[in-house]
């Protein structure tokens, strides 16, 4: 079986089951049984796989086919320029998340305490404590997921500190600089409506929020405001079409308050400052 060949079979089966991007998939999930570059597979379209990639390409299809993410397949997903590892513990980074990173970067920040909440793969903090080149706190109710955070972290070279606990409550008051979170945002009556691979194979504990959607953000203004210094800022993703009610939760000890689109248009991360 050449490599043309299996991409040509593997992109087919795929496209026939309706997955999205099918050609792409079996150009990841090819190279990954390889143990390849991509750039491998069009650099040697007449090379034999061999026996064992091949298996290993069939199971991936398989799992792919049964609606696995593809990153949960190959355990690791880009964000902001490097490789992470995931695993189904924590949430696949997003590429809107990025924009929570380029707005924090924007504030031109000189925190001497940043605390990223529910760190997940420790996507946000590792990438704050690379790019500001300083020490990152960074907090998760799920010890699987911490223990991923530190995995990315200690591979990525990072210092960050993660706290397995709820939210922040094992932060003192006026001891930080800035906050910034991707928290669960999914409404519960939401749940059922999502991508099956979302559903299926995301930590729940990663989705859901409560029956509105907007409850985390209530506990990150009220916590945020207990433990940010007068003038500290908090950044956090927003949930779709959660701008109004987000803005309205900060109403009060709040001010500079901003909202960014991503790249769909979509409202995506709000800031605001703890008023001095
Ligand atoms: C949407 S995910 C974000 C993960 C990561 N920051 C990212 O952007 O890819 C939300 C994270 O919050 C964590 N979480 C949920 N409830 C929490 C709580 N009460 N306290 C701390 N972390 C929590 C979840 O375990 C999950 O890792």
């Amino acid at each position: 079986m050449t490599v043309q060949t299996a991409l040509l079979q593997g992109a087919k089966i795929l496209d026939d089951s309706g997955i999205p991007a099918a050609r792409l998939t079996a150009e990841v999930l090819l190279s990954h049984a390889l143990g390849r570059e991509r750039t491998y597979l069009y650099s040697y379209p007449e090379a034999d796989i061999g026996d064992l990639a091949w298996l290993h390409y069939g199971r991936y299809l398989h799992e792919r086919l049964q609606g696995k993410p593809t990153q949960y397949i190959t355990r690791k997903q880009d964000f902001f320029g490097r490789e992470f590892r995931v695993s189904p513990d924590v949430l696949i980074p997003r590429p809107e998340t990025e924009h929570v990173i380029e707005q924090v970067l924007a504030l031109n920040p000189h925190p001497s305490r940043i605390v990223d909440v529910g760190c997940g793969s420790g996507a946000i903090a590792v990438t704050l404590s690379l790019e500001l080149g300083c020490v990152v706190f960074a907090t998760d109710i799920s010890p699987a997921a911490a223990a991923v955070a530190r995995a990315n972290a200690a591979a990525l070279g990072a210092t960050v500190h993660i706290v397995v606990c709820d939210l922040l409550a094992p932060v003192g008051a006026c001891e930080c600089d800035l906050v910034v979170s991707n928290p669960p945002y999914v409404p519960k009556s939401q749940l059922e409506s999502l991508q099956r691979e979302v559903r299926d194979y995301e930590p729940v504990t990663a989705l859901l929020a409560g029956e509105a959607g907007t409850e985390f953000y209530e506990r990150l203004a009220d916590e945020g405001k207990r433990v940010l210094r007068p003038g500290g800022y908090i950044v956090l993703e927003l949930g779709f079409s959660f701008s109004e009610p987000v803005r309205s939760i900060f109403q009060h000890g709040w001010d500079h308050i901003s909202v960014l689109p991503d790249l769909a248009g979509i409202p995506r991360v709000f800031a605001a400052r703890r008023t001095r």
